[in-house]
């Protein structure tokens, strides 16, 4: 075929570059380099980023009104065409990029062209994964709000719920169920406080950086950063088209946000675990087991845990993709995606779930007030109690733990050991000890902001319900 005339060199991508190469490239090395099967999910960005771009070149007299025409009509065919899945993509034109532009120039001709006029595929590729990612980013911050909802509401109806606080998974002091939820509200919030701040430095616009150094046709990258819904465009035209540290802090976030998730769902777990018993999700987020006919198992939480293993991965893949690099674009970026593309759909998914099996979760109260029981969650009440009363905190830290072995010794929760005996232990513990031997007593007397008291966990609530509207 060397020799034939081609109407549209993009078709065959082996001279696609130049006369320079004087044979094809292999079968072999076009599969591997080939990035189209993945980064076909850029589509939209990358007409939006061809749109823009054109009608820029339009208005600054680098190409004529009926280039833009024909671009604009090809485009928006190609678009779709791609919607109805009718778009034939084709691994010899290695990416979404060529694949779009060969098409278009099939289309309409010269026209399609003229539409790389000033741009590379460097900034281009730039741009469709930023403009991509924001709008990813964007929808990431709705599920992780709906996840917090559904974490506040459940935390509203129990304010008055008590389970043990765990250090170490000992049993430590009571807390309410509603305080217990809200401290992973928080790391969510903190999660999506991260988001938006990604969300700053990757809206900015790559375009105009063409293949490293910038270009010398009269752009306007102010007015293509407009179009598009950019902040600003990058000032650096070798950081724009090189660096993808606005992925990284994604991912950074995106695992971060995944072991928020992991710590959260390893507690469902346990708590559904016949030695808890503290809740039951829904049946319809369980599954059983093909041998043991009593089986009930907790597979979603089981599997959002694990799935932050693949999160965490991807952050390790990306940010040591960049190490070593040098300036300016290199290859190695078209690794970028699917670590991107996973993480998108990994956390969506996991967000999703969890906020609609949260709601749902059923709660055991009196399971969770008998664990507490069981393990002197209330010992330090009766240690304050004694100090408030003027003994050294370490003489009656000491006087308690008499007091818990005599508990141990009887099978009997401190508020159930008989007043005298605990008067025995010291002379100051007099009738109104018992009172703050409960564990609601000691919720009520943890009334500092942030603080498990009932009236602290409410206002947390309310707070919450404010931001999250
Ligand atoms: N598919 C490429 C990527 O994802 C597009 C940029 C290619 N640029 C180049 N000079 N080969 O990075």
């Amino acid at each position: 075929m060397s020799g034939t005339p081609l109407d549209n060199p993009l078709d065959r991508k082996s001279q696609a570059w130049s006369a320079l190469f004087s044979e094809p490239m292999s079968e072999l090395v076009k599969r591997y380099t080939a990035s189209v099967g993945f980064d076909q999910r850029l589509w939209r960005a990358d007409i939006a980023g061809s749109l823009a771009h054109a009608g820029m070149l339009a208005a600054q007299g680098i190409i004529g009104q009926t280039d833009l025409d024909d671009i604009q009509r090809g485009l928006n065919q190609i678009a779709t065409d791609i919607e109805a899945g009718r778009f034939e993509w084709k691994l010899e034109l290695e990416d979404v990029h060529l694949n779009i532009e060969a098409r278009l120039t099939q289309l309409v001709g010269d026209a399609g062209k003229r539409l790389h006029t000033g741009r590379s595929r460097n900034d281009q590729v730039a741009t469709d994964v930023r403009l991509w990612l924001r709008g990813e980013i964007d929808a990431l911050a709705l599920l992780l709000a709906d996840l917090q909802r559904a974490l506040v509401e459940v935390a509203a109806q129990h304010s008055d719920t008590v389970m043990p606080g765990f250090t170490h998974l000992q049993v430590a002091q009571p807390v309410s169920f509603a305080h217990h939820l809200l401290a992973y509200v928080e790391m969510f919030a903190r999660d999506a406080e991260r988001l938006a701040d990604v969300r700053k430095r990757c809206n900015r616009l790559p375009l105009g950086a063409a293949a490293l150094a910038g270009t010398s046709y009269p752009l306007d990258r102010e007015a293509v950063a407009l179009a598009l819904g950019f902040d600003s465009v990058c000032e650096n035209s070798l950081d724009a088209v090189s660096d993808r540290d606005f992925a990284i802090e994604f991912l950074s976030f995106a695992a971060i946000t995944m072991v928020h998730v992991s710590r959260m769902a390893e507690e469902l777990v346990l708590w559904m675990s016949q030695n808890f018993g503290f809740i039951d999700l829904a049946d319809r987020y369980c599954t059983g087991s093909s041998i043991m006919p009593q089986k009930r198992n907790p597979d979603v939480a089981e599997l959002a845990r694990g799935k932050s293993g693949r999160v965490v991965g991807h952050l390790m893949g990306l940010i040591t993709l960049m190490k070593g690099q040098p300036l300016a674009y290199n290859k190695d970026n078209q690794e970028d995606k699917e670590p991107l593309f996973d993480t998108v759909d990994t956390l969506a998914g996991t967000l999703r779930i969890l906020a609609e099996m949260v709601a749902g979760i059923q709660v055991k109260p009196a399971a969770m007030e008998a664990a507490a029981r069981r393990g002197y969650a209330t010992a330090t009440d009766l240690a304050d109690y004694l100090v408030k009363k003027g003994l050294p905190f370490r003489d009656a830290h000491e006087v308690v733990a008499h007091a818990v072995k005599l508990g141990l010794q009887r099978g009997l929760d401190l508020a159930e050991l008989p007043l005298a005996d605990l008067q025995a232990l010291h002379p100051l513990i007099a009738d109104d000890a018992p009172g703050v031997l409960t564990l609601r007593g000691s919720l009520e007397a943890r009334n500092v902001r942030g603080g498990t008291a009932p009236a602290q966990v409410l206002a947390q609530v309310a707070r919450h319900r404010a931001r999250l509207g």
